[in-house]
């Protein structure tokens, strides 16, 4: 009999990350799926399983939106039923959501070990939220996989050393595998957009302190608009929330440089991003991505968990400030090599290898 691991996944980049493992776990494995149901329409959560062919979740706990604490806390007591009924050999999780902490929690309480993939990723600033379910899921995690050097650093400082493994960014391994089939899916969309090569900025915001007070947002995209670039703007269902809201949609609707669109699908999103001048967003995986491809990256948000990025000045970080936010925008082209810092786009192997390793069915 295979050894079993239930995956917990909730929100799309985690559907992008699995992504990379999968591939390799599945046949060693009986992996089963469990969507906690974090991120539930179809634009943020099917359309990803479907094109990143990760199969159908087993069970999908249907949490829904929620404060952190209602949301965490029924992640926590579904995913214990789940596990409770399955007994996995292992419980794997990825990345910083409630989701990761609350099946973390659930795990280690059952003494189910939990292998954590983007582990020892800091801001160094626990008033983020991430920032505490990483710490906290880092903390009591039996293999920490560390897509850099940085992260690796973190854990040794934290005394985490002894569990930690370098496997590079997974987000690599499924970006180069996807290469071919993103750039005719964004070359499809700029056609059907009227989009010219390198003529347009994407654009993705969802970060609460940038989105969940209208006037920054309003701020934020005024300031967009006033850089004389078209402005493609796949908004996540929370910044469209808070639009539709507070009337910012109507008012930005007409805008005549600034295309509103749905949230895209991995290869369309990643196809346009290839295409673009420049990608200005305040996601943590949209950083790595642009950084991947080597399109300059304006972060808005004062730091970023992700320092390999701005070596070379391929990612800036701004905050708010407009001058900032405009200067980075304008700024030429980088033209310095981009590091290995995350790896060689094999860590999907790697985090396969150390846990089929673990559940002796060695590779
Ligand atoms: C962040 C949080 C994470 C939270 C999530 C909510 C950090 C470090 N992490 O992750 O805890 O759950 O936001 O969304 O703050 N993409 C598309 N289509 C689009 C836009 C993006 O496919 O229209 C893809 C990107 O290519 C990338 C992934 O989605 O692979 C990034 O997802 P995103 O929602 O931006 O999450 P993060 O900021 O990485």
């Amino acid at each position: 009999m295979k050894p079993k691991v239930v995956v917990v996944l909730g929100a799309r980049p985690q559907f992008v990350k699995h992504a990379a493992v999968h591939q390799h776990l599945s046949s060693l494995t009986d992996e089963i799926l469990v969507h906690t149901g974090q991120h539930y329409d179809a634009q943020m959560s099917d359309a990803f399983f479907q094109q990143l062919d990760l199969g159908e979740p087993k069970y999908d706990l249907g949490v829904g939106s929620g404060s952190h604490g209602v949301q965490t806390a029924a992640i926590l007591r579904e995913t214990e039923s789940v596990l409770d009924n399955e007994r996995p050999n292992m419980v794997l999780v990825y990345g910083d959501t409630n989701s990761t902490l609350a099946a973390t929690l659930a795990a280690v309480k059952l003494r189910i070990p939990v292998a954590h993939v983007e582990a020892g990723v800091r801001n160094n600033d626990l008033s983020i939220p991430e920032e505490v379910n990483r710490v906290l899921t880092d903390r009591v995690s039996q293999f920490l996989f560390c897509p850099t050097q940085t992260a690796a650093e973190y854990l040794r400082v934290e005394g985490l050393a002894d569990r930690a493994f370098v496997t590079g960014d997974v987000m690599l391994d499924i970006f180069l595998g996807s290469k071919t089939r993103a750039l005719q899916a964004g070359a499809k969309l700029m056609s059907h957009l009227g989009l010219k090569e390198e003529g347009y900025l994407l654009v993705t915001l969802h970060r609460p302190s940038n989105v969940d007070d209208p006037d920054d947002l309003e701020n934020v995209l005024k300031t967009l608009c006033k850089s004389g670039r078209t402005v493609v703007f796949p908004a996540h269902p929370r910044t469209s929330k808070v639009m539709r809201d507070t009337g910012l949609m109507t008012e930005f609707e007409d805008e005549p440089n600034l295309k509103l669109v749905e949230p895209l699908d991995y290869l369309s999103f990643i196809g346009l991003a290839y295409h673009s001048a420049g990608i200005v967003t305040d996601s943590g995986g949209v950083q790595k991505e642009a950084y991947f491809m080597g399109v300059p990256c304006t972060t808005i948000f004062d730091e970023t968990p992700w320092p390999e990025t701005l070596q070379g000045g391929w990612n800036v970080t701004t905050g708010q400030a407009p001058d900032k936010i405009l200067q980075a925008i304008g700024r030429s082209r980088p033209n310095g090599l981009r590091g290995q810092a995350f790896g060689d786009g094999r860590a999907g192997v790697k985090v396969t290898q150390i846990i089929a390793q673990f559940l002796g069915k060695v590779t």
